[in-house]
């Protein structure tokens, strides 16, 4: 962008320019949001009847001042009904951006979606003239008719419940309000009823006293299953929980992944579990994404992952990782170098700089996707014999 020394300076002039090209931007996609689509418009036909989505090609963004950065860029991948997939990956990888995404809750007008589908398996749509299962495309939905699947059909859980529950009232008015809105006809009493069995669902001791506290009474872990009861409460098929624990100790935090693969199993949903926690993954997820500067660097079974990791980066995530058996004289590994700056991203591997395994090849176009396995994908050029996707 600029020719000084320094590749961050930004003269007045691209400042201007950026600003320009930045309102343009998304005065567009502001105006795609807003308007009035036919149902056929947004709806569109499932890969596998067996995804609850199905992510393809997606592209996110932020018109910034400094530019635009390339949050998600071209991300695909399945979550498949009744399972948990872990997405991993460094900080500022993308994988909240990509959540956001999916619930249409990416920060407008600077956030938005550019590229790609996102297609969601809705029951009521049901199959085409070709028998093919019709399913929304969540990048296409107007904003009104999202509000129909967002907070029932899928749910989110915060890191941080504290600020996800409001301060000023209880944690009953706040179960109940759920219902109010995806099920407008509910009595006052029925959706007390439904918001203290769903307290009971997730393991609290005295449900009918928390229903009438307020979320400051409450022990982080008590606000987190609040939280959790609050995401089931209109039964949802997809459960996206972003580093539900973090925030948590150790032992609340192994309460709460159990709690999460309990529901999950009794609820018939799909959780997306998004964390930095290696080990949260090799215990929970039956799939796992690796993502890497707003790509999908590696994906595939929990058992691929963790056995046969492919990608210089998957296997270096996982030598980093501390174990008790260790020997405590060696340092703890780690991959050298940083995660790129997501503004003008050249179109070549984002990892090579901190490769140990870098070729003359890695210099190319970004590397393809490849198909190792059914379910086993990695994008590197170290396997790029192998079948291309
Ligand atoms: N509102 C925003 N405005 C500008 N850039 C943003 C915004 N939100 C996210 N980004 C950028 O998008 C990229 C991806 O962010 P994201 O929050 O998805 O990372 P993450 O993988 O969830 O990281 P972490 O593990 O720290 O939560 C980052 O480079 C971040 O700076
Ligand atoms: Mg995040």
């Amino acid at each position: 962008m600029a020719n000084n020394k320094n590749s961050n300076y930004i003269s007045i002039r691209d400042s201007r320019k950026i600003l320009k090209y930045n309102i343009k931007q998304m005065k567009y996609y502001e105006g795609l949001k807003k308007r009035k689509l036919d149902v056929k418009e947004y709806t569109t036909v499932l890969k596998n009847e067996n995804n609850i989505i199905e992510i393809e090609n997606l592209k996110t963004c932020f018109f910034t001042d400094n530019g635009t950065v390339m949050s998600v860029n071209g991300v695909s991948f399945d979550i498949p009904k009744n399972k948990i997939i872990g997405v991993v990956g460094e900080s500022g990888c993308g994988k909240s951006v990509t959540s956001l995404s999916i619930m249409q809750l990416v920060q407008a007008p600077q956030g938005q979606v550019i590229e790609g589908e996102i297609r969601f398996n809705a029951d009521s749509l049901g199959y085409d003239e070709n028998n093919q299962k019709l399913a929304y495309d969540i990048a296409k939905m107007p904003t009104k008719e999202m509000y129909k699947i967002r907070g029932k059909d899928i749910t989110m859980i915060f890191q941080e419940p504290m600020t996800s529950l409001n301060p000023v009232f209880t944690i009953g008015y706040q179960l109940d309000e759920v219902l109010f809105i995806h099920t407008p006809n509910i009595t006052k009493e029925a959706a007390k009823a439904h918001s203290i069995e769903m307290l009971k669902k997730v393991g609290i001791s005295m449900p009918e006293h928390v229903y009438k506290s307020y979320p400051h009474e409450l022990s982080g872990g008590m606000r987190q299953r609040v939280m959790i009861a609050m995401a089931i409460a209109g039964s949802p098929k997809l459960v996206i929980a972003d580093e539900p624990t973090t925030a948590l100790d150790v032992t609340i935090q192994a309460q709460i992944l159990e709690l999460l693969r309990d529901i999950q199993k009794k609820e018939q949903c799909s959780i997306m579990l998004i964390t930095h926690d290696l080990g949260v993954i090799a215990e929970m997820a039956d799939e796992v994404v690796v993502m890497y500067a707003g790509r999908v660097i590696e994906r595939g079974t929990v058992h691929e992952i963790f056995h046969n990791p492919l990608h210089p980066y998957t296997k270096g995530l996982q030598k980093s990782k501390p174990l008790i058996t260790s020997d405590k004289s060696e340092p703890l590994y780690s991959i050298p170098g940083q995660v790129p700056n997501p503004i003008n991203l050249p179109n070549t591997c984002y990892f090579k700089n901190r490769c140990n395994k870098v070729c003359e090849k890695c210099s190319g176009d970004y590397p393809k996707t490849i198909k190792v396995s059914d379910t086993h994908y990695v994008s590197c050029y170290l396997y790029d014999e192998s079948e291309v996707e």
